[in-house]
């Protein structure tokens, strides 16, 4: 196959959610119509459990287990289906941002019954502000729920989507019946009352057809026809172009649980949804069909078996081909380095493969190498952008508990702070350190790795603080001289060496942006100067 056939026969993306939607259930179904799987159970025994919340060892193993569903490839219609898998688990939340920098879409689902929630308008706003195109599935469609309008204007309001259905439910909870397929113009139908048996698609060009009232019942059909002319006259018409721009979000509904709905929503995606886009370096746009390898580390996955201590970095290849042996450059170290047994990923397995394509991930095996963010090419200096750092939520000091094992402490921070577990401030006035976390959890997972990993012990000290901005280097003018002496308690530098301002308050952060107006402070670390 040529490689311009294989760059447009792959589909890379992730489905986002927020806990308990029906992310893994979902999954697990599109696996099992890709054969990609035999039985449903599969994905979910490997899930980070929501009753794991306390009980960190437990999440540790599984995260273990969860490098088998870090990327989930299979083969369905010909096509090369690669889901990377996006924590839903709250205080892995950064781990997600940054899986979406290496998605080329993303499929949001929606618990028909909850409606927008809190985790799915976070990381749809990433999304949005990335222009990744969206696909949104209403799942649970077998239970009450809110009125299909309702919920559309609900998705509209609060995600700031701009959608347009695919497919209507016809009835719902007790009442659900099946789905029109707008985008196949057919009907999908359960048959009786047993929800999990589904009849045969019928397809049904003419929705005014009397045949359709024989079907489903003239009640019902006269419902439906309403909510159709409503779609119509109310939503825009599906655009492929705007769907792909990221300007118009597609819904579906269905029933993850009962395969109902999804068959729908895989065969749409394959048709539409986007093969590798191209993607901004900080030197230029990269275009997937460009013959020089370039890729960049998303995720980077620690061996759980200490006696091993190599890591998996995983790498989303933007354009050329990915081979094994081969020499490419880690840009940031400016050294040529070659694998000899790059992973790639199969439904739950991965295998050594000798040559991968653009939008694929591959696994490379890792002494130390690797940060998050890094990029390899062929020889061009690169570096991929968007794979930004956000503040963090918790911020604490870490001590040396153990003053014989400095060493082992300092290495063993700075491999986990590589891996992306959490963000290192170091204070510019004493050199202290403080460690910023996402989630409360993962103090504890830090302080077990630390001594089960590097034989390090450590404590930790509170140090309140509201918000990390980064703050854009300018020229040393008297105000920025003067906001860095007024602040230097609170002033530290990240991994990368850029200055962060720690805001002690959201009323200390207002302040002082009005006391020095030409300091520009950002959410995120990475921003165009
Ligand atoms: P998540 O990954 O987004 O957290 O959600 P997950 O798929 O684990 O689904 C959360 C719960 O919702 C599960 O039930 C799952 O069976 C259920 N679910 C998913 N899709 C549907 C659907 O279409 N209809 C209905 N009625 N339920 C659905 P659970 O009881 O928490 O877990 P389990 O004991 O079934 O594994």
């Amino acid at each position: 196959m040529s490689f311009e056939k294989e760059i447009a026969r792959r589909r890379t993306f992730g489905i986002i959610s927020h806990p308990d939607a029906g992310k893994t259930t979902l999954t697990e179904k599109l696996l099992l119509f890709g054969g990609a799987i035999q039985e449903a159970g599969a994905v979910k025994n490997n899930k980070i459990k929501k009753t794991a919340t306390s009980d960190f060892m437990e999440i540790e193993r599984q995260r273990g287990i969860s490098v088998a569903t870090s990327v989930l490839a299979f083969i369905y219609n010909d096509i090369k289906i690669n889901i990377l898998d996006t924590p839903g688990h709250k205080d892995f939340a950064e781990d997600t941002f940054r899986t979406l920098t290496a998605v080329d879409s993303v499929i949001v689902v929606i618990d028909v019954a909850k409606g927008v929630e809190e985790q799915t308008e976070k990381l749809v706003e990433v999304c949005r502000m990335r222009n990744i195109p969206m696909l949104v599935f209403i799942n649970k469609l077998d239970r009450e729920g809110k009125d299909a309008f309702d919920l559309l204007d609900e998705v509209e309001q609060k995600l700031g989507l701009t959608v347009t259905p695919l497919s209507f439910p016809i009835g719902m909870g007790y009442d659900f019946k099946g789905i029109y397929n707008i985008f196949e113009k057919n009907i999908n139908l359960f048959s009786g009352n047993n929800k999990s048996n589904i009849e045969d698609t019928i397809a049904f060009d003419d929705i005014n057809s009397p045949e359709l009232d024989k079907i489903i019942g003239e009640k019902v059909a006269i419902d439906l026809r309403d909510n159709l002319e409503l779609v119509d006259g109310v939503y825009p018409k599906f655009s492929k172009e705007a769907y792909l721009d990221g300007k118009q979000q597609p819904v579906f509904f269905g029933s993850a649980l009962n395969n109902f709905g999804v068959q729908e929503l895989l065969d749409c995606f394959v048709q539409i949804a986007p093969s590798p886009r191209p993607k901004k370096a900080e030197e230029r746009l990269v275009n997937a069909n460009e013959k020089d390898f370039s890729g960049f580390v998303f995720k980077i996955h620690a061996n759980m078996d200490p006696k091993h201590r190599d890591r998996l970095a995983f790498i989303k290849i933007v354009s050329g081909t990915f081979e094994r042996n081969k020499p490419y450059l880690h840009v940031r170290h400016g050294k040529n380095l070659k694998f000899s047994s790059p992973n790639a990923f199969f439904a739950e397995k991965k295998e050594i493969v000798d040559i991968s394509y653009p939008g694929d991930i591959v696994g490379l095996h890792d002494t130390g190498n690797f940060k998050i963010g890094d990029t390899l090419t062929n020889g061009e200096k690169l570096n991929y952008k968007g794979v930004p750092s956000f503040s963090p939520e918790h911020f604490r000091y870490i001590n040396n508990a153990d003053p014989m094992k400095s060493k082992q402490l300092y290495k063993g921070i700075d491999q986990l702070m590589d891996e992306g577990v959490a963000q290192l401030f170091t204070l510019e006035l004493n050199g202290r350190k403080i460690i910023g976390t996402v989630g409360a959890l993962q103090y504890e997972v830090i302080q077990y790795r630390l001594e089960h990993e590097y034989g390090a012990k450590c404590t930790y000290e509170n140090f309140p603080v509201h918000k990390a901005c980064w703050v854009q280097p300018e020229s040393e003018n008297d105000e920025f001289k003067e906001f860095k002496r007024v602040k230097s308690k609170f002033l530290a530098k990240d991994k990368r060496n850029q200055l962060v301002f720690l805001a002690d308050s959201q009323f200390s952060l207002q302040m002082t942006q009005q006391k020095y107006p030409t300091v520009k402070l950002h959410f995120t670390s990475e921003f165009d100067t």
